[in-house]
């Protein structure tokens, strides 16, 4: 588990089941980072079973309310969108819409980021934003990530893979 001043990055349980819906059902979250609206609760819980069901995926807590609002994590090569290295990582992450802009993507970027450092020996992470979504290019901005230039169409992603990337770099 990580710690935050406002957050907490902890696995994720069953009891989030009703919180991952309702704000992975939102159509304005799931498609931005190449994934469809959760259409059930039951749906949210096979996808805490099977996405989220490792060492490298986070539930974002809010330590005010105990309630889950956001998710964070990490791929690894053979896993990544991207053509990253045997050392590398790609992060990826999402927040519920009600909490947009107030700073805990970053803040929990923030937090996995020196996780990386300290508890792994990635050299670089990767990351990728579709070019409409500039919120998510800004969090990367604000932790230290440089645009790499290149662009990519994600033929991995279940939504948008039709839609450029741009992909982002943070070596560590
Ligand atoms: C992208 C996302 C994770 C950001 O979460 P967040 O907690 O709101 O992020 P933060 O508050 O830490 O930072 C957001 C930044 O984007 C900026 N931003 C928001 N909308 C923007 C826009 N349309 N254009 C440019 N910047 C924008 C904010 O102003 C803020 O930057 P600032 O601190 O310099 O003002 C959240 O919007 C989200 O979950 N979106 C849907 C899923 C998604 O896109 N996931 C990432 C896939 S790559």
């Amino acid at each position: 588990m990580m710690e935050t001043e406002r957050i907490l990055l902890r696995p994720w349980r069953d009891e989030d089941a009703e919180s991952l819906f309702k704000y992975a059902s939102d159509p304005d979250v799931g498609p931005r980072a190449g994934w469809p609206p959760h259409k059930s609760v039951e749906e949210s819980m096979e996808v805490i079973h099977t996405f989220f069901n490792n060492d490298r995926t986070w539930a974002i807590e809010l330590k005010e309310t105990r309630e889950v609002i956001g998710c964070i994590g990490y791929y690894t090569f053979g896993e990544s969108n991207i053509n990253i290295g045997e050392n590398d990582a790609e992060v990826g992450y999402w927040v519920a819409k009600p909490y947009w802009n107030q700073g805990i993507c970053t803040e929990a970027l923030r937090r996995l980021i020196d996780y990386c450092i300290h508890e792994k020996s990635f050299r670089t992470l990767w990351c990728d934003f579709f070019i409409d979504n500039p919120a998510s290019g800004r969090v990367m901005e604000k932790c230290g990530f440089h645009d790499t230039g290149e662009v990519n169409c994600c033929s991995r992603l279940q939504v948008g893979n039709d839609r450029p990337v741009k992909i982002m770099r943070l070596d560590l």
